[in-house]
């Protein structure tokens, strides 16, 4: 049968990563929800909307069209911002606008919305527990701040995104933890129900395999 997996877990953990992995694998569909915060964001900050004032941020939305291809670009309004929304500035901005109660409800109802017909692998901080709570496998996937800082690093580095460097990147990593684990709306936690993987020290193989083999018994049953 086909089902939807909800991978959570704090930023840079390798989320997006093994969620294209299994994707691929699956013949699934990837839908990266960070990304439609960090649209969010790049659209506020251009149009230079206060990030913490979620009535204009929510207007803003109302005319905001997010779209993601299967190969994993991103278009806002129709352009390609794939690049755009990874800087660090924006990365720091769409934490923020992420916790507007509001702006979560937006984005949550376009997420239920298309993972209605399931085959989908969907990775956020919030996907377990509010968008997908039936999601047949859940997973949160952990790895310790030093290990996700290198990883973000020779990612930037191979992209030629500018980056800064790996101390830096570790203490934003650990600003943006706290912020999404502390907010009032949807912090991130682990679902009761949810897997705990942690990557720190396993290979993209091992992980993928991992969770594959989770999914495995629901793939085989009909329905
Ligand atoms: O996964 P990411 O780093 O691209 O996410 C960007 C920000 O959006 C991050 O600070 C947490 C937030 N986010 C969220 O609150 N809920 C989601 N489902 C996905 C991301």
């Amino acid at each position: 049968m086909r089902i939807n997996i909800a991978i959570d877990g704090p930023s840079a953990a390798g989320k997006s990563t093994i969620s294209k992995r299994l994707a691929e694998k699956l013949s699934y569909v990837h839908l990266d929800t960070g990304a439609m915060y960090r649209c969010t964001a790049l659209k506020a900050v251009q149009n230079g909307i206060a990030l913490d004032d979620e009535e204009a941020v929510c207007d803003m939305l109302k005319n905001t069209e997010i779209r993601m291809t299967p190969a994993g670009d991103v278009f806002l309004d129709g352009k390609d911002v794939s690049d755009a929304i990874r800087t660090d500035e924006i990365s720091l901005a769409a934490s923020d606008v992420s916790k507007l109660k509001n702006v979560r409800r937006d984005l949550v109802l376009r997420q239920q919305e298309m993972a209605k017909e399931k085959g989908f692998i969907m990775d956020g901080r919030d996907i377990g527990t509010v968008v997908l709570k039936d999601a047949e496998v859940k997973i949160y996937m952990t790895a310790s701040a030093r290990a996700r800082a290198e990883r973000r690093y020779k990612q930037n580095i191979e992209k030629g995104i500018p980056t800064s460097d790996i101390d830096t990147i570790e203490k934003e990593i650990a600003e943006r933890d706290y912020q999404d684990m502390h907010r009032e709306n949807s912090p991130l936690t682990k679902a009761e129900d949810a897997v705990e993987i942690d990557t720190s020290y396993m290979s993209i193989e091992e992980v993928t395999d991992t969770i594959y083999a989770l999914a495995e018994p629901f793939l085989n049953q009909e329905g």
